[in-house]
């Protein structure tokens, strides 16, 4: 039976960093409220000018050449992004412009803050059935685009970055194992950018409204993330008969330390098997599971034949799991 191992994985940070202690001179906040709430202490934010696709690039290139592959040989390139370039064309067209990956199809998915575990599990899909051998995927956000800077209760929250895998068969019994995903469309309106789109097309009114920003409702999010991310966890390893003992590092979407603190303690994870990097990006959306994958294997905590389980939760509301054995 065929599956998908990822070959190699990439990352941009923007070296711009903005520290709690820049915000405490935008908004009403400190350094202290944010670490305690968050665990974020910093996050990068992309020079003007610089856009969803710009980051992809770097995180595609150096995911690409870790693993081998050129870009002209890439059959299919998915983008999971909030903040794409333009509203169309997809920003994977746009990527795949300016790594010249000419013989690649391309699409977007739009599954926010789970969109890299959503593009993970479809890539494996177009794997498993043998359409597709060469895919490359991407969470790229420049979240700092929708974030209104007058409003402490988001713009604390939110980072730039993009991470990349290329994605390769294999027949060997490693590589993605499983997959749970979730989908709950009651909630919508809990995180959301209400303008912009065909609902609420842009306008004088909807700019001086700040509709174009991001709006949420963060304590109720709290408590669906961590029962949804721990479910989703759990059912993806259970599926295929293991057990979250058998776990070897859990690669969580890094929204805030307390949530991710909780799903480990739910899943009787240790913490020395949890991987976080939020106090350094804060959330990046998309990009956040992709960076915190890429970086854990870059330090050596990922090991051939490791138990990888990516485990994330977005707006929608969307959630998934993916459990990978690492070859
Ligand atoms: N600085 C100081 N005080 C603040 C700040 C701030 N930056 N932000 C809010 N406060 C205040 C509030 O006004 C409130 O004051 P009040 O009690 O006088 O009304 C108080 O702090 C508590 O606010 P809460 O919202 O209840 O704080 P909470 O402990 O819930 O933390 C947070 C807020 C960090 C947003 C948390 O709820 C969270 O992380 N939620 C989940 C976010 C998430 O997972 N999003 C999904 C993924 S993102 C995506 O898909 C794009």
């Amino acid at each position: 039976m065929k599956s998908a191992r990822i070959a190699g994985l990439g990352k941009c940070l923007p070296p711009n960093v903005l520290t709690n202690a820049d915000l405490e001179k935008k908004v009403d906040t400190s350094d202290e409220w944010i670490i305690t709430r968050t665990g974020i202490r910093e996050r990068r934010i992309v020079k003007a000018g610089e856009s969803a696709s710009d980051l992809a690039r770097e995180a595609s290139l150096q995911a690409l050449k870790r693993a081998g592959i050129k870009a002209k040989d890439l059959d299919l390139i998915i983008v999971a992004t909030i903040t794409p370039d333009t509203q169309f064309p997809a920003t994977a067209c746009h990527l795949q412009n300016a790594i010249k990956a000419t013989n690649a199809i391309c699409f977007d998915i739009s599954a926010a803050c789970a969109g890299f575990v959503y593009a993970l599990n479809t890539a494996w899909q177009f794997i498993k059935g043998g359409l597709y051998e060469k895919i490359l995927i991407v969470g790229s956000e420049v979240l700092s685009s929708i974030t209104d800077w007058e409003d402490r209760s988001t713009c604390v929250l939110f980072g730039d970055g993009a991470g990349a895998a290329v994605l390769l068969p294999t027949t060997s019994d490693k590589g993605v194992l499983s997959s749970y995903m979730g989908s709950d469309g009651s909630q919508t309106d809990i995180l959301i950018v209400p303008g912009g789109g065909s609902r609420c097309p842009a306008s004088i009114d909807t700019l001086k409204k700040k509709l174009h920003y991001i709006k949420m409702r963060g304590n109720e999010l709290f408590r669906i993330a961590v029962r949804v991310m721990a479910e989703a966890a759990e059912k993806a390893i259970t599926n295929v008969g293991l057990q979250t003992s058998d776990i070897d590092i859990l690669v969580p979407h890094q929204a805030n330390k307390r949530i991710i603190d909780a799903v480990a303690q739910r899943l009787k994870i240790p913490r020395e098997k949890v991987y976080m990097n939020v106090d350094r990006y804060g959330n990046m959306s998309s990009a956040s599971s992709a960076v915190a994958l890429c970086e854990a294997w870059e330090k050596g905590e990922i090991k051939d034949g490791d138990l990888v389980v990516l485990d994330a939760f977005g707006a929608g509301l969307v959630w998934g799991s993916c459990v990978i054995r690492w070859v």
